[in-house]
């Protein structure tokens, strides 16, 4: 049995084609950052239009010398509304026109699916943080299907801070992958940024962010651009230790992490005992979404044709 997932929930088209014992056959993803690049950041209905040219021939090329699947998975929730709806579309037009069912997953739940894939299939129970743009999470996970919700962010998400300082840096997009370069030539010391303790096991970064944007509009210019790199440094060190800090409180036990912000080498380097997610599944893909499907119930065909995209999760 093999599952045809499909994922554009927010800036990346992807499908790809997993066996139901998550060996992964194909993984095909477009991403989009070059095209919001020059916005900053995403911009909703520019990503949706995108999805609709790519969606197509990237789903082809999943497909292209594999064999057929037999159901279609899709990202239902949570992302940008639009992008979502491309996929939903795209999944049930597949699936309806082959007589397949189709398979509903959690943009989440893929995640934390993608450490269920071959070779790592991690076994729970594990304690996950799940850290990426939308969303920072402290999941208890004691079997495949689901998880419980320990904490979360109260304000900005951990790729957010990133991405949000990378801007305020003068960096690309998206942020964290340009922060975490430049952090490897900057002094992680060199400035004292916040870590916010709130109350439980919840996460919050908007005061790292406005602590950063104080220091950046304090600095000369020149002088900002000689200690970029330390900026870079000491932010990112800070966004690393609310994260590691939350995992050690959450107590004991195995650890995982997954979620672009996964891909952080800091945060790895930090945690050498915790399992993280192989460097392509951390960021968004549809790998992620056909090894979580095959934990879901699916819908038989045609009774998926009403089934709805969703904003949030
Ligand atoms: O999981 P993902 O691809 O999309 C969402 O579901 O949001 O995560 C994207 C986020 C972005 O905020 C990006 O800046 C961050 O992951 N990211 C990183 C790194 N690579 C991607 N953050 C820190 N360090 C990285 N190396
Ligand atoms: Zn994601």
């Amino acid at each position: 049995m093999a599952i045809l997932g499909i994922e554009t929930s927010c800036d990346e088209t992807a499908a790809a084609l997993v066996a139901d014992d998550g060996e992964i056959v194909s993984n095909v993803v477009a991403s989009q950052a070059d095209l919001h690049a020059k916005y900053g950041g995403v911009v909703p209905e520019v990503a949706s239009r995108r999805h609709l040219d790519l969606i197509a021939p990237v789903i082809e090329e999943a497909l292209s010398g594999a064999p057929e699947p037999d159901a279609v998975a899709v990202t239902t929730q949570p992302g940008l509304i639009g992008a979502l709806l491309v996929g939903v579309s795209a999944a049930k037009a597949f699936a309806w026109s082959r007589r397949l069912p189709l398979i509903p997953v959690n943009h989440l739940h893929g995640h934390v699916a993608s450490l269920y894939l071959r070779p790592l299939d991690l076994q729970p129970p594990f304690t996950c943080l799940l850290a990426s743009g939308g969303h920072t999470m402290l999941l208890d996970v004691t079997e495949r299907a689901g998880y419980t919700v320990l904490g979360t962010t109260l304000d900005d998400a951990a790729g957010e801070a990133f991405d949000k300082g990378a801007r305020l840096l003068g960096l690309g997009y998206p942020g964290g992958r340009e922060i975490d370069a430049l952090a490897q030539r900057g002094d992680p010391t060199a400035y004292d940024f916040p870590v916010a303790r709130v109350p439980g096991l919840d996460f919050s970064f908007s005061g790292l962010k406005t602590s950063l944007l104080y220091k950046v509009r304090d600095l000369p210019a020149a002088e900002l651009e000689r200690r970029k790199a330390d900026l870079a440094a000491s932010y990112q060190r800070a966004i690393v230790r609310a994260l590691v800090e939350r995992l050690e409180a959450a107590g004991g036990g195995h650890v995982a992490v997954v979620g672009g912000v996964a891909a952080n080498s800091e945060l790895r380097a930090a945690l050498p005992d915790a399992a993280f997610a192989p460097l392509p599944l951390c960021t968004d893909n549809a790998a992620m979404i056909a090894s979580a499907a095959r934990f879901v119930h699916p819908v038989a065909y045609p009774d998926y044709l009403s089934l709805d995209a969703r904003a949030t999760a």
